[in-house]
């Protein structure tokens, strides 16, 4: 059985005081959920301060991104150990505003991937077509490529360790959420690579979140697909009523 995992990506919202009554709220409407995993992913400067909400709960950290090199002179960045070292145990890697503002690419996501591992955190690694990509009819290569790509030389042992989210590009931010349907033939096509590339045992282990326009009026379907074991939630995050009705999913 693998445990569903649910995920807030607050993106660049919310300031200070805007995420910590965020956290305080959303705290007090999950607290009792117990079989599930749920984490939300603030902004860096909004780490700490959420961090010290959600300690003690069933509410895990995420950071949205990371540095793939250990530390050193790269202004700006932050690295995986700083992150670890903040209380953070998952990471979204190559979200695809990452990949198309931040020139983020399959090699980088890998290193990334591995970086993240070598501390002992989640990694969740972000897959999806474009709209161009699904009218042409090439979502299955598109996919394709990126997963492997993404998990060159990850290890069995390791893959377990991963999440790996599928969110359909034209479906991020756009309410066009893929329908239950779409969502789970497209997953379905993950695990299927995961177990040729793998095997059976593991690719069954893995867990695949679906993302773009999960609201609470679409959850309850999207988990009733088999393949489908979470949501990576942007907008509806950002409302703890909406993302707390999301994290209790009835599927
Ligand atoms: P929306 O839920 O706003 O479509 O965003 C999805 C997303 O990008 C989560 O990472």
């Amino acid at each position: 059985m693998r445990t569903p995992v649910i995920a807030g990506n607050w993106k660049m919202y919310k300031n200070i005081d805007e995420a910590k009554s965020l956290a305080i709220e959303l705290k007090n409407l999950v607290s009792e959920v117990r079989d599930r995993q749920v984490f939300i992913c603030p902004s860096f400067v909004c780490l700490a301060a959420v961090r010290d909400i959600v300690k003690d709960t069933r509410i895990a950290l995420g950071a949205q991104n990371v540095n793939y090199e250990e530390e050193g002179a790269y202004t700006g960045e932050v690295s995986a150990d700083m992150l670890k070292s903040i209380g953070v145990s998952f990471v979204i890697l190559g979200h695809s505003e990452r990949r198309a503002y931040f020139h983020e690419t399959d090699e980088s996501i890998n290193k990334k991937l591995k970086k993240v591992l070598s501390k002992s955190m989640t990694p969740i690694v972000c897959v999806g077509e474009l709209l161009e990509d699904r009218e042409r009819g090439s979502t299955a290569d598109v996919i394709k490529k990126q997963i492997h790509g993404c998990l060159e030389n990850i290890s069995p042992e390791d893959l377990i360790k991963i999440v790996i989210a599928y969110e359909p590009v034209w479906a991020i931010g756009t309410g066009k959420t893929a329908s239950p349907e779409q969502a789970e033939e497209v997953h379905a096509l993950i695990r299927g690579e995961l177990k040729s590339k793998y095997n059976n045992s593991v690719s069954e282990q893995v867990r695949i979140q679906y993302g773009g326009s999960v609201k609470p009026g679409n959850i309850d379907e999207l988990m009733k697909k088999p393949n489908i074991d979470g949501a990576l939630v942007g907008g509806a995050s950002l409302k703890a009523e909406d993302f707390a009705r999301i994290v209790k999913f009835e599927g």
